[in-house]
């Protein structure tokens, strides 16, 4: 996930963004201190007796909130968490995150993290398809037939210097896995194999997406047109955060992350002598605030942010306008591109100028990631079964944006969060920071959260189309 940081595209001052969003306001992160302590508890008996390789009994026995309480002959939460509970499993999962984390790649880029993702299906048997979008993995696991459930991890660092002093600390100068995708891989890998363990279980397919370029360079959009969905009727994604308490899953059901894009105007005058482009760019600039403030639905947050104007207005050299927008709603999003679309190239005209716009598309331009309805009550379900009501919680939106949004927009989607912070360890930093780091005793937690939500959404499904057969035969 991406946080406001991708202003830097533009070497913008950042900080007006956020607070100079519209009027309905972006809604504060919420995360209560109350919240922070409640969820702390329940989640050190999650990791107690996820990481420290406690056993389903023990784990009964203490009691509420822990992983794999077993009810109602539900083997197969007492199954998976028994598997992502082991020593074994939680020391591969570590090693194999570390050594991402020591060698973050950028987008497109991912030339050894993928080798990494290859070699460790092979070892387990699992079959995929590489590459897709450049360096995207694709792996298979199941009955080959429908249903067709994907589960979706990015593989992409940033180019950031990492801060943190440890022992696995990045080794390539001025890149950093500071938004988590190492954890992502891993968690998905550790899905991998605690699926392909249980693979008479599933009834139907799992496609695991190993993608490049979520930062930058639309990696899912790429993943899509090389056909990564193809046959695939339903998919999930998590993202650490440190915004919860290590292994709380947040959801919500429809917006979660904004859409974001950002454009960039080049004014000229149309002939020699014939307009004034600082003019003609202060105009715009008036024109393109008043888009939010005269247009929007006040309780649709929107932003429209001018922040950057580069020129003299001396010719020949143009004048630069760079912004951003972003928006919840998918509809909007859209709408808002259009008009700045119209006001840039527009209102130049009025005072003898030409513009032309770019909204770079293949770089940065994500929808808004809006989490189908079932989807969401299915991430709910499953994590409130298997870890227990408490350690899970929705969440508000956030203006942060996802390309995960592309895959929400072609087949019903639920993305969530799995939360990373532990104040003992000092994860509590934000994504994209130089001070990123995770609690790694989300790993197993992660994978496991995975595999269930696959299994079980193939189970339901399965179950769903048993009534229809009975509907029709009544
Ligand atoms: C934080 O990490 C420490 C050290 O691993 C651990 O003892 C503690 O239970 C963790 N706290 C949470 C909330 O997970
Ligand atoms: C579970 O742990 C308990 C207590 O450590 C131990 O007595 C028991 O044998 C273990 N059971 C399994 C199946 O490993
Ligand atoms: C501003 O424009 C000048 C002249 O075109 C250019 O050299 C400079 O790099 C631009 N600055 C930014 C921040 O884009
Ligand atoms: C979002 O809006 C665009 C433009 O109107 C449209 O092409 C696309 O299908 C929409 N996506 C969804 C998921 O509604
Ligand atoms: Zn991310």
């Amino acid at each position: 996930m991406e946080s406001t940081r991708r202003h830097a595209v533009f070497g913008l001052l950042l900080l007006p963004l956020l607070v100079v969003s519209a009027a309905g306001s972006v809604p504060a992160p919420a995360f209560l201190e109350e919240d922070v302590i409640l969820g702390a508890t329940v989640a050190a008996s999650a990791a107690g007796s996820m990481g420290k390789g406690a056993n389903a009994s023990t784990r009964r026995r203490a009691g509420g909130g822990g992983i794999g309480v077993c009810v109602g002959g539900e083997k197969w939460k007492e199954e998976i968490a028994g598997m992502a509970g082991r020593a074994e499993m939680g020391a591969w999962l570590r090693r194999v995150r570390r050594r991402i984390h020591e060698r973050p790649e950028l987008a497109y880029e991912e030339v050894e993290t993928s080798r990494l993702v290859r070699e460790e299906l092979d070892a387990m048997g699992v079959a995929f398809r590489h590459p897709l979008a450049r360096t995207g993995v694709v792996a298979t696991i199941g009955t080959g037939r429908p249903p067709v459930v994907a589960l979706r991890a990015d593989m992409d660092a940033l180019p950031i210097q990492e801060a943190v002093e440890w022992e696995h600390k990045s080794k390539n100068p001025g890149k950093m896995h500071a938004c988590g995708h190492d954890a992502h891989v891993a968690m998905l890998l550790g899905a991998a194999r605690i699926l392909s363990a249980r693979q008479h279980h599933l009834q139907g397919t799992v496609k695991l997406l190993f993608q490049p370029a979520e930062e930058s360079g639309v990696g899912a959009k790429r993943m899509i047109e090389d056909g990564a969905l193809e046959g695939v009727e339903a998919i999930f994604a998590v993202h650490v955060s440190h915004q919860h308490p290590t292994s709380v899953i947040g959801s919500r059901t429809g917006a979660l992350l904004a859409g974001c894009g950002f454009f960039k105007a080049v004014i000229r005058p149309l002939r020699p002598g014939s307009g004034d482009p600082v003019l003609a760019a202060a105009s715009t600039i008036i024109n393109l605030q008043s888009l939010v403030s005269r247009e929007a639905d006040p309780l649709d947050s929107q932003v429209v942010s001018v922040a950057q104007v580069n020129g003299t207005g001396d010719q020949p050299e143009p004048l630069v306008l760079g912004g951003t927008f972003r928006a919840f709603s998918n509809a909007s999003f859209y709408q808002l591109r259009r008009r700045i679309e119209e006001v840039v190239t527009l209102q130049p005209r009025v005072h003898g100028c030409e513009a032309a716009v770019d909204f770079f598309e293949d770089e940065s331009f994500y929808p808004p990631t809006v989490n189908d309805g079932r989807m969401y009550e299915h991430v709910k379900r499953v994590a409130g079964e298997f870890l227990g009501a408490r350690m899970y919680r929705d969440v508000a939106p956030m203006m942060g944006a996802e390309d995960f949004s592309f895959y929400s927009q072609v087949i019903p989607a639920g993305f969530y969060y799995i939360g990373v912070r532990n104040e003992t360890l000092g994860s509590v930093h934000t994504g994209h920071s130089p001070y990123f780091m995770i609690d790694e005793d989300v790993l197993p937690t992660g994978a496991a959260v995975h595999a269930a939500i696959a299994e079980r959404y193939l189970a339901a499904a399965a179950a769903r189309s048993l009534d229809l057969v009975e509907e029709q035969e009544l």
